[in-house]
Order: C-alpha cells, then sequence, then structure tokens
C-alpha cells in the first residue's frame, strides 16, 4: 500500500478531494477490516485539510459511539436525538453547519469547533450504520463541494458493509 499521501497544495477543495479519492479508494479496496478503513479515511481527510475533528459515530448498542477519528478527545456517545450527529441519523440525511452555536442542541464536544458537516453511512437494508463527523475551527467551512465528495468516499464503504 501507499506509504504516505500526495496531497496537492495552494488548490481548491474540490481538487484536493479529486486528488484524495483514488488513493482512498486504493487503500479502502485492499482492506477488508472496517476499523482500520475507517482509520484512515478520517487520518486522509485530516492531514488532506488540517480539519479540526474527523471522525466517525457507530450504531452500536442503541445510540452512536464514538469510533476511528483524528483531532481532540471527544464525546464518547450520542443519543440518536442528540446533536448534529443525532440529527443526521434520524433524519437520514447529511447535514451542514455553518455556525454550530446557531444550532438547536449543537452538542460542544470542544469550544474551538465552529462549523461542522454529518454525513450518514447506510447498510445494504437502508439503515444507518454509522456517521462521518467533520468539525471545523472556522465557520462556514462546508459546503454542497464537501457534501458531494465526502459522501463519494462513504459510498466506498458502504459497498464493504
Ligand atoms: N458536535 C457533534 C458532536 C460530536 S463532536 O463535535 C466530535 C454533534 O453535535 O453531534
Amino acid at each position: 500500500m501507499a506509504e504516505e499521501l500526495l496531497v496537492p497544495t495552494d488548490t481548491d477543495r474540490a481538487t484536493v478531494y479529486n486528488a484524495l479519492f483514488p488513493q482512498i479508494q486504493a487503500l479502502v479496496e485492499t482492506e477488508s477490516d472496517l476499523i482500520a478503513n475507517l482509520a484512515n479515511i478520517s487520518a486522509a481527510l485530516k492531514e488532506a485539510f488540517g480539519f479540526f475533528w474527523v471522525g466517525f459515530y457507530i450504531v452500536k448498542e442503541g445510540q452512536l459511539v464514538l469510533g476511528p477519528f483524528q483531532g481532540p478527545i471527544a464525546c464518547t456517545r450520542i443519543a440518536f436525538n442528540k446533536g448534529v450527529c443525532g440529527a443526521s441519523y434520524s433524519q437520514q440525511k447529511t447535514i451542514v453547519v455553518p455556525d454550530v452555536e446557531a444550532f438547536p442542541g449543537h452538542i460542544a464536544c470542544n469550544s474551538a469547533s465552529k462549523s461542522e458537516i454529518v454525513l450518514p453511512v447506510f447498510h445494504r437494508n437502508g439503515t444507518v450504520a454509522m456517521v462521518l463527523d467533520v468539525d471545523s475551527d472556522q465557520l462556514d467551512d462546508f459546503s454542497e463541494v464537501d457534501a458531494a465528495h465526502l459522501g463519494k468516499i462513504l459510498k466506498l464503504i458502504e459497498r464493504k458493509l
């Protein structure tokens, strides 16, 4: 496998996602272990974009339980009806929050987090298996570009669930 990630610098986010995708694909398609793949996806996104926090919350024991992540320590368990992660889980859709202070019920694991995007990852039967949470220390840091490209990366995981 590749030993280091090649990330173009001084360019727009879509270009970086496009450069990243085949590298993440190569990592995920040659590894069968789910946790190993979630760990490398978190690391690749953190390294490529310098996001404040990137990680997965996995559906387990009737709640969302912290999985592989990169960044500061975080809340370990989130109820299905709490926070942005819970909203993404229960509404089964991607949620972009430009200003976390303005999102009712946002869970502040760290006060440095200013905006976030959360995407659900689906089992083949249509239920949510986990969510990907990406947090930024900048306001309004996520758009449809992130939603589309992160969704494409998560399809690599969905195919293996
Ligand atoms: N902010 C999230 C909680 C998880 S952490 O930020 C890592 C939420 O409101 O669901």
